[in-house]
């Protein structure tokens, strides 16, 4: 079958150079533009083998099963929990992400997000916006001298962190369930013993149902009252009503946080602490690196219908796929 024959879901917006490739190489259907989601699955659900997803509508067994003809789905992102790739993976589907090409994009971030949280320059940044330097200068701020920094997560991303970090001059340690291959940092199969030993947590891990709450009151009392906690994982990994309230109660110094539990709604309790630097999701957030995560969906599809496999299948759907 021509390339140009196969049905490919797409379940909302995408950049305009991605939608220019994708609808020279597939026949598109667009959910997002249907007046009746339903009435439009149950019509074009038979006709669909591929989807392309930028996370606006979670591919989960109840939207895949309204698609018996799918194979394979395109993820925006090297983190999937938005999709259900477990149940993909029993049912011969087989679920695409866009791993290394962010790592070292992601990782500054982080860094930039850490050094604006201790030494607090968004805030000395709105002091002289507000002309209150002309009155006193901005207060000292803490310091990232002599932290030791423990990065949650050792994977392609942490390990980036990690460079970055030692080239700051200062101690890496890591939690994950595994040691990872090659890495020489010191490995803590306990988060708790970690966050007790460390004055930063990091924390790059994937989301979903293995890492839900597991930044918990327990970790950030850990942690202590000059602690710092940096996430850039998924908001589900840290039980925000407990960041809050370690936040509120000084068992933690500050927080810098790039993703939180129901985005884009941020809690009006973090919002107006002034003390903690929020960021709108932007871990990733260049033109050149976005552009380079949608060619990197639209190469998995064209690879994957031109017969030759996808380029980056996740580890939930190895190709070739089981047989349905
Ligand atoms: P990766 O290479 O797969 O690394 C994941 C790391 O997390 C591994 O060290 C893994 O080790 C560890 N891990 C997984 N499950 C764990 C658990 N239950 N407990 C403890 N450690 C666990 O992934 P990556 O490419 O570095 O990306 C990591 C995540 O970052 C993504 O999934 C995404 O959610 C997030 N992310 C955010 C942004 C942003 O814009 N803020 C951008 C990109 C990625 P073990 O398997 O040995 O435990
Ligand atoms: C993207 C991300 O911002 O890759 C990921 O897992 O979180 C980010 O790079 C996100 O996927 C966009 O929807």
């Amino acid at each position: 079958m021509p390339a140009h024959d196969i049905g490919l879901l797409q379940t909302g917006p995408v950049p305009s150079f991605v939608e220019e490739q994708i609808d020279k190489l597939f026949t598109v259907h667009r959910l997002h533009k249907a007046s009746d989601r339903d009435v439009f699955l149950s019509e074009i659900g038979p006709k669909v083998r591929g989807l392309i997803s930028f996370g606006a509508v979670p591919v989960n067994s109840a939207l895949m099963q309204k698609l018996p003809k799918l194979e394979i789905v395109g993820n925006f992102g090297v983190g999937y929990d938005s999709i259900d790739a477990k149940w993909a993976g029993e049912h011969g589907i087989v679920v695409t992400n866009t791993p290394g090409v962010l790592d070292e994009e992601v990782a500054d971030t982080t860094l930039g997000l850490l050094l604006n949280t201790v030494r607090h320059l968004p805030q000395s940044e709105r002091h002289l916006r507000a002309g209150k330097w002309l009155e006193k200068p901005y207060p000292l701020s803490a310091t990232l001298r002599g932290r030791k920094i423990g990065i949650v997560g050792m994977g392609r991303i942490g390990k980036a962190i990690a460079r970055r970090i030692e080239a700051f001059g200062l101690p890496v340690v890591y939690h994950s369930r595994r040691p990872a291959d090659g890495v020489a940092y010191r490995h803590y199969p306990s988060l708790v013993a970690m966050a007790k030993d460390v004055d930063v947590l990091i924390v790059i891990v994937p989301g979903g149902a293995a890492t839900k709450n597991m930044i918990n009151r327990e970790v950030l009392e850990a942690l202590g009252p000059d602690g710092i906690l940096i996430n850039v994982a998924r908001g589900s990994v840290v039980d925000e009503p407990a960041l809050i309230q370690a936040l509120r109660d000084k068992k933690i110094l500050s927080a810098g946080l790039d993703v939180f539990a129901d985005e884009p709604r941020v809690p009006k309790e973090l919002i107006e602490m002034d003390h903690i630097v929020l960021l709108p999701h932007v871990g990733s957030a260049s033109v050149e690196t976005r552009r380079a995560m949608g060619q990197l969906v639209v190469d998995n599809l064209k690879s994957w219908a031109e017969g030759k496999g996808p380029l980056t299948p996740v580890p939930e759907t190895p190709w070739p796929p089981k047989k349905r």
